[in-house]
């Protein structure tokens, strides 16, 4: 059984994260606050989508991934060559943190869980499930959900 409050990031961050859903305080504000932000290198190259709910395919780099904040959803977007994409849920398994994308891997701050970039394949760390995938599309050079 997991005791959400074992961890000194994320028990204390789950915490805070229920306490600002209730405020209303959500998405890149409230995960930011947290406590596994950008100190953390969990949001350390995330981009967010613009008004028309897209992110421009050259914000992703080709054969990279970046985690895209499509509101307040984040989502590991995975480019290939040209406009070949998928997504993944950048929330990782084990409670909840962002995941950062760096090479292969993606790695949580939180208790520095690893994931395959291409698979989502959980690879290290206590996190044992894969992050789910997230369908996205392609249209005029912009990535969006599906
Ligand atoms: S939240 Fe614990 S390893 Fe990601």
């Amino acid at each position: 059984m997991r005791d959400n409050n074992s961890s000194p990031c994320c028990g204390a961050a789950a915490r805070r994260r229920t306490v600002l859903k209730a405020l209303g305080l959500t998405g890149a504000c409230a995960a930011t606050l947290a406590g596994c932000g950008p100190a953390d290198g969990g949001f350390s190259d995330e981009v967010a989508a613009g008004k028309d709910g897209g992110v421009p395919l050259a914000e992703i780099a080709e054969n990279s991934a970046r985690v895209v904040a499509f509101g307040k959803e984040r989502v590991v977007v995975v480019r290939g060559s040209g406009d070949e994409v998928h997504g993944l849920s950048a929330y990782c398994t084990h409670q909840g943190c962002v995941v950062a994308a760096s090479g292969d891997n993606l790695t949580c701050p939180c208790h520095h869980s690893t994931f395959e970039t291409a698979t989502g394949k959980a690879t290290g760390g206590p996190a044992k499930a894969p992050l789910p995938p997230v369908k996205l599309s392609v249209s005029n050079g912009v990535v969006q959900l599906a």
